[in-house]
């Protein structure tokens, strides 16, 4: 099912895919984002994380790393970017339940109200406006009520230097998906999907743009 359908790859073409790493760590200053998602999860032992388009793992080897006592699952379309994610969470000597699907249906795959909190970083920005939703609504039904919704993406870019910046990205990934992003659509469609007490906690500004951390929770 899943594997007949597209998705654009972490680096918009799968041969640039083995670079993904570098080149995020160096375009994005990611040593000084990631850690703001992690202190926004405000992760406590026992509980569970699902990452969602988790890509090579970054993301998820931190939150583990910060909190092992967490159970990290990370969920992905692409196999190539879940090998990474393996390979790199076994070298750090973590265990993360890494499993292969779209993030549009995971709570199918995973069950739903099973999750404390989701986090999606770089991810919706290269889907489809109907895969954005479907995404979100199901990390809704991911979670359990009260749970907490942490998006790190790329927003409203609100200035010129960051609208000129972005255009690698939309060169990369494609106009039509990242430019709703550009125009904020992401403070739309969180609480579309029911998420409530929406709030734009950072917004960093890096070599290709800004990148925006969404916090939100579903209401009990
Ligand atoms: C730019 S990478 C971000 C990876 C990782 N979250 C990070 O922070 O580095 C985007 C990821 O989203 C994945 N992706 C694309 N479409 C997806 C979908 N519909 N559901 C879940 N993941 C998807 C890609 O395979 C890729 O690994």
């Amino acid at each position: 099912m899943s594997k007949q359908r597209s998705f654009v790859p972490a680096l918009g073409k799968s041969e640039f895919t083995n670079s993904y790493d570098k080149v995020i760590a160096v375009m994005t200053r990611e040593k000084r984002w990631r850690p703001l998602v992690v202190k926004a999860l405000a992760l406590k032992a026992g509980e569970t994380i699902v990452d969602i388009g988790a890509g090579t793992g970054s993301q998820s080897i931190l939150l583990k790393q910060a909190a092992p006592g967490i159970r990290v699952i990370g969920i992905d379309p692409d196999p190539e970017v879940l090998a990474i994610a393996r390979r790199k969470a076994e070298a750090a000597g973590l265990d993360i339940d890494w499993r292969q699907g779209f993030g549009d249906e995971a709570d199918g795959i995973l069950g739903s109200g099973l999750a404390d909190a989701v986090v999606s970083s770089l991810v919706l920005h290269q889907c489809p406006m109907e895969v954005k939703s479907g995404i979100l609504t199901a990390a809704h039904r991911l979670l359990k009520p009260g749970g907490r919704l942490v998006i790190a993406d790329f927003g409203l870019q609100r200035t010129f230097l960051m609208r000129t910046l972005f255009r690698q990205v939309q060169a990369v990934d494609g106009y039509e998906y990242t430019q709703p992003n550009a125009e904020g659509i992401l403070t739309e469609l969180i609480p579309a999907a029911g998420f409530a007490d929406l709030e734009e906690r950072h917004v960093f500004p890096t070599h290709t743009g800004s990148i925006s951390i969404y916090c939100a929770v579903k209401p009990s």
